[in-house]
Order: structure tokens, then sequence, then C-alpha cells
């Protein structure tokens, strides 16, 4: 199966077992906006607890806030949402289709790194063990010349983006003679910005000062209160505050399922510091996310660093966690040096002093920012696509399982009566009534006992619990574990402690210290 057939299973499976849905369905959906199921609400649920425990729970000097989505409008001219929140947009005169520029020309740089890529490859296995990479890569005069092509159309394109060329942008599409993927022509429009916020009215006003904006990150509700929450909370720096909540944008490409929506969650943290600080607290930021992100037990090289090329208005620093989707390394993280600007341009836009006094040195300042920012729907993808196994099984026989890391999993335990008679049904719901007090738990009667696993692999439920006629007798149960399929006897009076061990949350927590 290529990375394009995984994808579109992926995306089906979740339709099948309630985890995503196209919004509004019924009338046909909604571009790029998705609702989340019964299955996937509870998932969704588990990784935000995760994140906020992680970060909230974990440090003593991190809080959490919940922000309204609507904010005071002079809020994002500040923020430089109104100006320079844009993204460079073209069009195909023939297709008619849009697309962002800049993703055009990353695209494309891309495609010529995976050029040197293979080339890597193909000599990896034509050398086998003997092989030096690193070397290889210094010395090959295809590869050399292949990236060497790489990084003077970066230089290029990051020139002109730093200079706001929207000329220079368009004929760099030109001259790299890249297609429209539709009409496969290069008859391409102007470059042109294009503001992604949404707008809306607020009450009765229609003139332009009754305009209030959807918001496109939840950061500007954490610097707004900055003063509140370091004041009422007597926090001292350094000192975080993260949120989560939606955010809205009106993404020019909407594609790739839930990785790019209209309407979509963040989890944030805004990191204060002392000015100064901000390199050691970057690269100590940058550690714990990806450790945060090894922590659920994916394979290490599904994750990478990647430096920004073009650094947002307000960034003096940024990188990103990628994550490698079905469709290729794509960013799922952001961590950005913030420096003073955010607190800076709403001291100016407000008029109102945005300062802490630092007893340790006896002086006023207004304090840099580390953020991390971590899109929700997009970690849920790359949890999902990475979870999501087809086995052939030694039976011969196949089995869809999701191998969530157990803790996430929306249901933790399903508990099934081996028959649906003889007092076995009460039985189970005698230990539903035991679990549920800890766990999410699931009972079902029907079908054959084997039928019914499949269900609960294809969901990711870490642990079966068959109610037989032993259980009857004495009191015990099977426990059937999902990733081994192995089986065990177990004391029903025991069974809360056992599955404990594996399904707390602290099991993923301690891995991120
Ligand atoms: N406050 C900083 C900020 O918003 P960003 O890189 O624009 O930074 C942060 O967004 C994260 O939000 C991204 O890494 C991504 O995971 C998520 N994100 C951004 N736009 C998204 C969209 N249209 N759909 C889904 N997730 C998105």
């Amino acid at each position: 199966m290529n990375q394009e057939e995984l994808f579109k299973n992926i995306i089906s499976h979740s339709k099948e077992y309630g985890f995503i849905f196209p919004s509004s369905e019924i009338y046909d959906g909604l571009s790029a906006v998705y609702d989340y199921g019964q299955m996937g609400a509870e998932l969704k649920k588990n990784l935000r607890d995760f994140w906020w425990k992680s970060m909230v729970q974990m440090h003593q000097n991190i809080v959490g806030i919940d922000a309204a989505i609507f904010m005071h409008p002079t809020t994002w001219k500040a923020s430089g949402h109104v100006d320079a929140f844009n993204d460079p947009l073209i069009d195909n005169k023939d297709s008619k289709k849009r697309y962002r520029a800049d993703v055009l020309i990353e695209d494309h740089i891309a495609k010529i790194q995976a050029k040197a890529d293979k080339e890597v490859e193909k000599a990896s296995k034509k050398f086998g063990e003997t092989f030096d990479e690193k070397l290889y890569r210094q010395t090959n005069p295809r590869v050399l010349e292949y990236l060497k092509k790489a990084e003077e159309i970066e230089a290029r394109f990051k020139l002109a983006l730093e200079n706001n060329q929207l000329d220079e942008v368009r004929q760099i599409i030109i001259d790299l003679e890249i297609v429209c993927p539709i009409s496969g022509t290069k008859n391409w429009t102007e470059v042109r910005q294009f503001n992604l916020m949404f707008s809306t009215q607020m009450g009765s006003v229609s003139e332009d000062s009754g305009t209030i904006y959807l918001r496109p990150e939840t950061a500007q509700g954490i610097f707004v209160n900055f003063l509140n929450v370091q004041k009422t909370g007597r926090m001292k720096i350094p000192f975080g505050i993260a949120q989560t909540g939606k955010a809205f944008r009106n993404e020019i490409v909407a594609r790739q399922f839930i990785f790019r929506m209209r309407e979509f969650e963040q989890m944030e943290m805004q990191f204060f510091i002392r000015p100064g600080t901000e390199t050691e607290w970057y690269n100590y930021w940058k550690n714990i996310r990806i450790k945060w992100h090894q922590a659920m037990g994916f394979p290490e090289s599904k994750y990478r660093f990647h430096d920004h090329l073009k650094l947002a208005h307000y960034a003096k620093a940024a990188c990103d966690i990628e994550f490698d989707f079905p469709f290729g390394f794509k960013e799922l993280e952001g961590i950005h040096s913030r420096s003073d600007f955010d607190l800076k341009q709403h001291e100016s836009f407000s008029g109102k002093k945005l300062q802490y006094f630092d007893p340790e040195i006896n002086e006023s300042y207004v304090p840099y920012v580390i953020e991390t920012s971590i899109g929700l729907d997009r970690l849920f993808l790359s949890v999902l696509s990475q979870a999501y196994k087809e086995e052939q099984l030694e039976d011969g026989s196949t089995r869809t399982v999701l191998s969530l890391p157990f803790a996430l999993a929306p249901i933790k335990v399903a508990v099934l009566p081996l028959v649906n008679k003889d007092g076995l049904p009460e039985k189970a719901e005698e230990v539903v009534n035991i679990l549920k007090y800890d766990y999410n738990v699931s009972t079902e009667a029907k079908d054959a006992i084997g039928k019914r696993y499949r269900r609960m692999d294809a969901i990711g439920t870490p642990f079966c619990i068959t109610i037989d006629y032993d259980t009857m007798e004495n009191q015990t149960v099977t426990i059937r574990n999902r990733d081994t399929m192995q089986q065990e006897r177990v004391l029903i009076h025991e069974l809360k402690t056992y599955l404990a061990r594996y399904l707390s949350l602290s099991t993923l927590l301690e891995k991120c210290i």
C-alpha cells in the first residue's frame, strides 16, 4: 500500500468508526471544516489533557487560562494581524485554481531535496554496512548539485519574502517552470497578498467600527491578560500562561483532511522571561516539546526540527517540529522566540503599562516571550496516521488496529460476555460498574467474540475483558492486550490495580521530563 492509499484508508476509517465527519455532511459538507464524532471527541480530549497536564500540572510556574474568542478589534491592529497576517496567493488562469505562492516554491525545493535523498538511499543499498552517509553527502557530485540548487532557490525566495517583492516571487515560479497540477500550464496571474482573518459584526452597528474578528490565534488572549495573571497569581518571572481553544483562518488552500482547516483548535503557551535569556529558554522549550512528542512512543525518525525561512512578523527566531505525515514531513508545532514584540505593541496601542518589576535585579521591564504553539487537530492527525495499521496475522487473516498510546485511547476497556445468556451479560455489567469510575468502558454482547475484538482493535481499545463460564465459578476474567493479542487471567478484584499500571496518563507524563 502506498502512502496515498494509506491516507485514503485513514480518512475512511475515521468516518466509519466515528472519529471524524465532514461538517454539516447532509448539506454536502463545508470546505475545510470537520466535526469530531463519538470516538474522535474522546481522543481529542485525551490529547488536550495530555498537553494541558504536561504544561500546567507538571510545571509549578505555568498556569492555564480560557480567554474569549472575540477580542477588542484593536488587539489585532496591535498584534500586526490586520496589516501582516497575509499569505501570498497566485491563480492559474487556465484551471482557475488558487495556490499559495510560497507553498508552490517550497514544494519544488522539497522535490529537489528528495532527489538528493534518493541518490543517498541508492548508494546506501549498494554499499551496505560500509556506507558513510555524511561523507557521501559531502562529496558525491550529483547530491551536491541537487543540494546547491535547492539552497540557491531557498536563498532567492527568502530575500524576496523579506523585501516583500511579490513580482520576484512570481518570477521564481516562472523561472522554475512550476506548472499548475490541474491544468499543467504555466499561465499564472500576479501574486497578491490575502488576509486570513474572518471578520463579523458585533451588535447592531453596521459601520466599520462594529467589525470584530474571529481570533486567528489564541496567543493574543494570553498577552492581553499578562498583567492580570501575573498580579493575581503572584507569578515570578520566568513563568508561563497556557491555553487551548478554537482559532479561525480563511485559508486559501484548504486540503489534506484536518491538516489545514478554517476552524481549528490550538494549544499555546507563552513563557515570559527576562530579556537576554531568550536563547537559553528557546532551546529549553525546543527540548521539552520534542520530548513530549516522543513520549507517545512513535519512532523518533517521524519527527524533525525545521528552522523557519520566513519569520512571522512577530518572531526573532522560530522553528517547527515537523511530523512525517502520509503526505510527507509537514509542520506540526511551532516554537517561536517573540521578543517583547507583542507586549510592547499592546502597551503602545492601549496606553497601559505591561511591565514586570524584577526584584532580583531591582528593575522593571517588558518581558520577552518564548511561545510553543501546536494545532490539536494536526496533532490528532499525526497520532492517527502513526497508529493506523493494517496487519497480516499468523493465521492468514488481517486486522485493522489503532495502536494508540494506551492512556490516550478513546475507550480504555471493553467488557465482553462470551455469550449473551446464562448470567454472563449481568456479570459483565457488574465489572463495568467497578471500572466506570476510572475509565471509559464499553460493553457489547452481540456477535462472535473474535468479531468484537476486531471492532475494539479498530478504535484502539487497549484491553478487552472477557467474561466466560469460569468467571461465574472463580471470579476471574481474561484480559486481552490489543497489541500483543495475548490473554491473561486476572481476579476481578485485582482488575483496577492491573489496569492502572497501563492506562494512567502518568505513564506518558513521566517520559516528558
Ligand atoms: N501563535 C502562533 C501561531 O499561531 P502558527 O504557526 O501560525 O503560529 C501554530 O500556528 C500551529 O497551529 C501550527 O503549528 C499548526 O499545528 C496549527 N495550525 C495553524 N494553522 C492551522 C490550520 N489552518 N489548520 C489546522 N491547524 C493549524
